[in-house]
């Protein structure tokens, strides 16, 4: 394993963010805790403390969904225009074009990934989202609807529908992709005319509140979007159970998404959950060999597994079950590992200690039922939070590391014999929210798509993302989707209206 070399200046302004100590935004203005607490972000590369950030709880939730509840219903944000609305959210999506560098660096120093790809994923992906978004803004339409009510003969109606913004939205965000999470989440309700609270993930809540300050610079009215960081079990807790909040988003692990239904049920509020996954990546013999294998390899170890959609479970056709396994193993121990900012640097830490002891107790138990590891399995070195690119095999559908989404660098690789044999495989999960296919058989990968339980499945290719493109989840990895078209109904409510004529 080639370790990196030397490593990125950061930018002054960079440095300088980093160093101070972080308030909240709520109501337009950046406020310390009500309670004063802080707490630490911590760099994964090292395990150093980066930055001290206010801790939100309850009582700075019930400021800000206060602020954002006043911004909804009396404050300048309502009485937009759909267009003025939309020139703001493009102009947010230009500062973040022209902030790429602060905030990819931001995103590698507080999660651990790679410069190049904060610099080539994160930032540019962001921008795009919220381009998407703010085109929508003066798109979101009613339709007119003949009626033929028999207890009424004679009578004309004119019926239409209006689609109006869910209101307040309380948004909980993870810290894989912390700008893109936030992206992804207020770019549509911003669209859409919703007033936001966003709690960024405790791990990497550096980002969002650099947005925050591009939000302000936009000129977005006060409490448009207020940004609450703090630990989910207070923060998030009481995001998720306000009662003043008409909706809440949610991207997360599973368990924690099953209690954010609880929480939302005291006032029903609307609910949209983007979960976990053990996604299936599923190569046949006819598949081209080299594009299969960099795609296989990728698909797991882009973002260092911490992908909800990661192509974590490798089925291979049994002809070629060696070579493919063999090629992904060679890849994986090709990865350059090192800190985030260094120059050369493919694949860095994990994001937190918790999420190195959870991989390294998969590995673990994937040996004591009798995998094997042909490439990686087990933790790089003793500072910092690495884990070797890794590989096993001698793996089967009923072991833990097959059936649990582990979230880090780990691809377990099972061989089949034909796609009779495989579907049921695939679609042994209680996830279903990626699938990729390789294979040069246009009419065997596009019949297996259709019977593969996923949100979104890949053909020959994997990972592509865009803002058109909706992204969600079947099974237990979600509720809705985000991004597309699709995403305005997380917030929106439509309004029939019946006038006689
Ligand atoms: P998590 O689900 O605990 O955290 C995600 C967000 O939810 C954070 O902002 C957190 O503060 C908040 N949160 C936590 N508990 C909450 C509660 N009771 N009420 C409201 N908000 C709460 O995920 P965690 O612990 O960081 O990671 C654990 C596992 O979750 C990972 O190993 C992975 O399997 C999965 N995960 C999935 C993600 C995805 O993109 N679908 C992202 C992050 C984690
Ligand atoms: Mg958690």
């Amino acid at each position: 394993m080639a370790t990196a070399a030397s490593a990125t200046n950061l930018e002054p302004s960079v440095s300088s963010f980093v160093e101070r100590k972080h308030k909240m935004l709520i109501d337009g203005k950046w406020t310390e805790s009500a309670s004063g607490k802080t707490f630490p972000t911590f760099n994964p590369a090292t395990g150093d403390v980066l930055s001290e950030v206010a801790e939100g709880d309850r009582e700075d939730i019930n400021r800000a969904v206060k602020a954002a509840r006043a911004a909804f219903e009396s404050g300048p944000w309502s009485k937009l225009t759909p267009s003025e609305r939309g020139r703001l959210i493009w102009k947010l999506a230009d500062l973040i074009e022209k902030h790429t560098e602060e905030l990819a660096q931001i995103e590698s120093l507080d999660n651990g990934k790679p410069l190049t790809v904060a610099r080539a994923a994160d930032a540019p992906l962001a921008a795009d989202l919220f381009r998407y978004m703010a085109g929508w803004a003066t798109k979101i339409e009613g339709t007119t609807i003949p009626l033929s009510v028999p207890y009424t003969p004679g009578t004309q109606y004119f019926a239409y529908t209006l689609r109006e913004p869910v209101g307040v939205v309380g948004q909980i965000i993870p810290w894989n992709f912390p700008l893109l999470m936030a992206a992804w989440k207020l770019g549509p309700a911003l669209a859409c005319g919703c007033t936001v609270v966003l709690k960024p993930a405790e791990q990497t809540p550096l980002s969002a509140l650099w947005l925050g300050e591009l939000i302000e610079e936009a000129g977005l009215p006060a409490g448009v979007v207020n940004i609450v960081p703090g630990y989910g079990e207070t923060a998030g807790a009481a995001l998720a159970a306000h009662p003043d909040v008409d909706k809440v988003a949610f991207t997360g692990s599973t368990e924690v998404g099953k209690l954010i239904l609880q929480a939302a049920a005291g006032n029903l509020k609307k609910v949209s959950l983007e979960l976990g996954g053990k996604s299936p990546n599923v190569v046949f013999a006819d598949a081209d060999r080299k594009s299969a294998i960099a795609g296989a390899a990728g698909a797991i170890f882009f973002n260092h597994g911490q992908c909800c959609c990661a192509g974590s479970r490798l089925y291979v056709e049994d002809k070629i079950f060696d070579e493919v396994v063999d090629g992904v193993a060679q890849r994986a121990n090709r990865i350059r590992m090192g800190p985030g900012l260094e120059t050369g640097t493919q694949m860095g830490p994990l994001v937190s200690e918790e999420q190195l002891r959870r991989v390294c107790g998969y590995l673990e138990s994937g040996k004591a039922q009798g995998a094997k590891a042909v490439a990686g399995g087990e933790r790089m070195g003793e500072k910092g939070y690495f884990v070797k690119p890794t590989v096993l095999v001698n793996t089967n559908d009923k072991m833990k590391i097959v059936q649990e989404e582990i979230f880090g660098p780990v691809v377990t690789a099972i061989p089949f014999r034909d796609p009779e044999e495989l579907l049921p495989k695939a679609n042994d999960s209680v996830y279903g929210l990626a699938a990729g296919v390789w294979s040069s058989d246009i009419k065997k990968a596009h019949a297996l798509a259709s019977k593969l339980r996923a949100g979104t499945v890949w053909i020959n290719c994997y990972n592509i993302f865009d803002a058109a493109l909706p992204f969600g989840g079947y099974k237990q990895s979600g509720w809705g989707r985000e991004m597309g078209r699709q995403a305005l109904e997380l917030y929106t409510e439509t309004k029939a209206v019946c006038a006689a004529l």
